[in-house]
């Protein structure tokens, strides 16, 4: 229990260094300007909270809550500024700072942050992140002076609850720690073939029927058989307001997603009418056939993408006015997302009613009737002062002609749409935004939808596309990561995906790119966020040893050097090709390695946090001139 209770100690002696000796003050995502000074703020219990505007009291609330969590101690709050050791927070000449930006001043005597609604909250975020632990009875702050601001005004983090449902309790909780990275928009994807997920009081049967599917596939795609598992549930209109209300309060705008007209087996199976057949049974993936019944319509039960799309007729788009209807009333966004994207155009090409209107609207083909449809329901969003935003197939066959592109399938859509002056958020696959991919090439890594895409690959990535010019580049709103739940089930498991991708998503979204330091993020910055967040009940992917390679590397005598990913955690490892866990060699210092001629060595490291979370193995083959 002793050697446990010292080395916790040192752990936060450790962390509080940390926090204080990094130029950016241990910051995510790392603000625009950061000036050391000399000196500390003691932050204890005789320090008053001082906040004149009403507007501020939730942030103030906030701020001394993290106060009484981090400390053991609540601050008095105030009115006046007198000649007390304070914490100021002020919106007082914040009309002259950026857009969401603040400033904090840190001195001996007292803490101000100066901002307004937004950037109030971002200073206090930066605060909170600046403040190393408790030392004694206090919390002794670095004496600075920050100027920060956002790079995009448009900050997102996706989560599709269609393939998976999660509670209103996690969602709030991925909206927290959006919170905590400055992200300000959180684009709910509310409605797919395996599910819809909100109360529609017009056509309760959305929720009745289209709720709960009755099984999925084990296993990846195609996989092997179905778990016939119920998965159900949705938010009831009380619940989405609830979700909005609490997001709001952080500065979040949550963006709902309809999805149209693909992706909407779900509603059809509620209502089949929505169908071009409606007598037809659903559509199967014929590499699925144990995925559910086929009779009648269907929620699906496998993943991918189905044939069976709304039918471009009066009745589908009274039906989608009247969801948007209730939705708009539910979400003040500006934006709707709705979807547009993987429609197949085969129901559409065997539909006689489809063929008809084509000719009858003087359309070329099944892509302009696609554009049609988003073009109507555009203009009926538009009539009630809202915009859209669609994936990037909205750009085949005529835009939209206000529509937001997001692009996904890699950074060519984004760039076609900026070039015909529409707006664009960067949310490409290809660049790391797909935050379903695995972290890393190891096996350990759990089921995943493919790709492998490590946190330093959204690092690595600028939203504005070299391509376009200094007009066309105002065009880039900001960038997104999106997480599609197929084969996620849990809370836990969104957290394992999204943490620590979503630190590196607020780095590109917010921190100027002349201030992007890969090094910086990942050896001083993360190992700090990552080791608050092991004390917490956040699951997270626990990266491996910072300097280990997973290239080969040669020779005969090779040197590792490595350092914790997440401070006080503790790197083992082995070179006899066995598993390395807790019993296996400590890692403590550099480590020389004699590879015998000839022959290749596995030096194979696992890292576990103090909590006892563990990275998956990593492995460098070391090899002095095997073949
Ligand atoms: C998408 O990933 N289908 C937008």
């Amino acid at each position: 229990m002793k050697k446990v209770i010292s080395g916790l100690v040192l752990a936060c002696i450790t962390m509080s260094v940390k926090a204080q000796t990094d130029e950016n003050l241990g910051i995510i995502p790392a603000p625009v300007s950061v000036q050391r000074q000399s000196g500390y703020f003691k932050l204890d219990k005789t320090v008053v909270l001082v906040s004149n505007e009403a507007p501020n009291a939730a942030t103030a609330d906030m701020l001394n809550a993290y106060i009484a969590a981090k400390g053991g101690f609540a601050l008095r709050t105030t009115k006046a500024t007198g000649t007390q050791h304070a914490i100021i927070l002020s919106s007082d000449g914040a009309d002259q700072l950026p857009e969401e930006g603040y400033t904090l001043k840190v001195d001996a005597k007292s803490i101000t942050v100066t901002g307004k609604g937004a950037g109030l909250f971002y200073g206090v975020q930066s605060l909170m992140q600046m403040m190393p632990e408790k030392k004694g009875d206090e919390i002794d702050i670095q004496a600075s002076v920050i100027n920060d601001y956002p790079r995009f005004k448009y900050r997102g983090m996706h989560l599709d609850v269609g393939r998976h449902f999660f509670p209103v309790s996690f969602v709030k909780k991925y909206i927290d720690l959006m919170a905590m990275y400055k992200l300000n928009n959180f684009h709910w994807h509310l409605t797919e073939d395996q599910g819809w997920r909100i109360e529609i009081k017009k056509y309760p049967k959305l929720t009745s029927i289209g709720a709960e599917r009755s099984g999925s596939i084990v296993g990846h795609h195609p996989g092997i058989t179905t778990d016939n598992k119920l998965v159900k549930g949705y938010y009831t209109q009380e619940e989405v307001k609830e979700v909005v209300a609490y997001a709001t309060k952080r500065f979040i705008n949550v963006i709902p997603e309809i999805e149209l007209p693909g992706h909407s087996s779900a509603a059809i199976a509620a209502y089949p009418q929505l169908s071009c057949f409606p007598e037809r049974d659903t559509y199967i993936d014929p590499k699925a056939p144990w995925s559910g019944s086929r009779k009648g319509k269907q929620v699906q039960q496998t993943w991918g993408v189905f044939d069976d799309v709304y039918a471009p007729t009066e009745y589908t788009f009274k039906f989608l006015e009247d969801v948007l209807d209730e939705v708009m009333v539910l979400f003040p966004s500006k934006y709707i997302h709705i979807g547009g994207d993987e429609s197949p155009k085969e129901y559409w090409k065997q539909s006689p009613f489809c063929q008809q209107l084509i000719k009858d609207k003087g359309l070329k083909d099944e892509h302009e009737l696609q554009s049609y449809f988003i073009a109507r329901i555009e203009k009926y969003i538009n009539s009630k002062g809202r915009s859209i935003i669609g994936w990037d197939e909205i750009l085949e066959g005529g835009l939209a002609p206000n529509a937001t592109v997001m692009s996904w399938r890699g950074v060519e859509g984004g760039i076609a749409a900026a070039k015909l002056n529409h707006n664009v958020i960067m949310t490409p696959g290809s660049n790391g935004l797909y935050v379903d991919h695995a972290q890393s090439k190891s096996p350990d890594e759990p089921v995943n939808i493919g790709g492998v895409d490590p946190y330093s690959k959204i690092y690595a990535y600028d939203p504005v596309p070299a391509e376009l010019n200094a007009d066309q580049q105002k065009f880039i709103e900001g960038v997104q990561a999106n997480l599609w739940t197929e084969y996620i089930e849990t809370g836990a498991k969104v957290e394992y995906m999204v943490l620590p991708r979503m630190m590196a998503l607020s780095e590109i979204a917010w921190t100027p790119v002349a201030k992007k330091d890969l090094k910086n993020f990942s050896e001083d910055r993360l190992p700090l966020h990552l080791a608050r967040l092991d004390k917490t009940s956040t699951n997270f992917w626990v990266p491996g040893p910072i300097g280990q390679s997973d290239k080969e590397l040669d020779g005969d005598n090779i040197t590792m050097e490595l350092k914790a990913p997440v401070q006080g955690a503790k790197i083992y490892y082995t070179l006899d090709n066995t598993r390395p866990s807790e019993v296996s060699n400590q890692y403590t210092t550099p480590l020389k390695i004699d590879v015998p001629k000839g022959q290749k060595l596995d030096f194979k490291t696992i890292v576990i946090t103090p909590n006892g979370k563990r990275s998956v193995v990593s492995d460098t083959i070391l090899n002095n001139g095997a073949k």
